[in-house]
């Protein structure tokens, strides 16, 4: 069932779990993701990056193909389809394609100018009955092979953005996306507490799920984070597996070449590593 992301992070808030957002890359991502939500029953937030909505051909393949499957494959957990970090154009775009739900990552502009910015979605996001996420600290990251450690929010900021009328919060709390450094300090419980204390109810997003240890998980998710970001670790999975099979010599075997045949085990990988994240994060039984 398609839904945006409104209901199902107020009562993740209110339960104290977190529902996981997957990015997809294509249609074996879509459709591990999707059976992996049912068989958990748990509500799941579909990332789409601007990147990877440009893969597959635009935002409006995406989103038919996701309210395709979500019928086809009889889906009646909640499903949200949102706009991972996305620009304002992007999230006009997605829009008007379709999605349930968006991400405008004003991060990089002046604290006013991402005010006003958010502003103006909050309005439109209303009218059209999305979610939205906003985003104040911009999160680290690799960038031309250089690690930029996360940044930490101001709370005052944070408040600021929360206030506007944003249904999450991404704050930097010193995540990363990709691997985390060997020398990675953690995530600051400092900031998240400080944020917290200002923008009280409203459900935070932690990004950078991939390599975040369990004790970290569960304790953000302890001071109000109620959606988690895991993009990498399924990449990683699937080519692990994928790589295991080609050198086995599985695809010169019979008809191991046909791509269902290739992309299977990858995309089983997905399955486990997303059911394994759902178990992490308390959302299994709890569409
Ligand atoms: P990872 O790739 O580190 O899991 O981060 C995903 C993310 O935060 C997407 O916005």
């Amino acid at each position: 069932m398609l839904v945006n992301a409104k209901d199902m992070l107020q009562k993740a808030r209110e339960g104290k779990y977190a529902v996981g957002q997957f990015n997809i890359n294509n249609l074996e991502w879509t459709k591990a993701i999707l059976l992996t939500a049912q068989e958990q029953n748990s509500p799941v937030i579909l990332g789409v990056s601007e990147g990877a909505g440009k893969y597959m051909t635009g935002f409006k393949t995406v989103a038919d193909m996701v309210k395709a499957m979500i019928e086809e494959l009889n889906i009646t957990v909640p499903v949200a389809i949102h706009l991972d970090h996305g620009t304002y154009d992007g999230c006009m775009k997605c829009i008007k394609a379709g999605f349930s739900s968006i991400m405008f990552d004003g991060s990089h502009y002046p604290i006013e100018e991402n005010i006003e910015k958010t502003k103006e979605l909050v309005k439109i996001c209303a009218e059209k009955g999305l979610s939205l996420e906003a985003e104040v600290g911009s999160i680290g990251g690799e960038e031309d092979g250089v690690v930029g450690m996360g940044e930490c929010a101001d709370p005052d900021e944070c408040k600021s953005i929360a206030d506007l009328g944003v249904d999450m919060l991404a704050a930097g709390i010193g995540n990363i996306h990709g691997k985390y450094p060997e020398n990675w300090p953690g995530l600051s419980f400092e900031t998240l507490e400080a944020v917290k204390g200002k923008v009280g109810d409203m459900p935070l997003v932690l990004h950078g799920g991939t390599g975040i240890p369990e004790d970290m998980i569960k304790k953000a998710i302890s001071l109000g984070v109620a959606k988690i970001n895991v993009n990498t670790e399924c990449q990683l999975a699937f080519a692990d597996a994928t790589r295991k099979y080609i050198e086995a010599g599985k695809d010169l075997a019979g008809k191991g070449f046909d791509p269902r045949k290739l992309l299977a085990p990858g995309t089983e990988a997905i399955k486990e590593t997303v059911k394994v994240k759902m178990e992490l994060f308390g959302s299994v039984g709890k569409a």
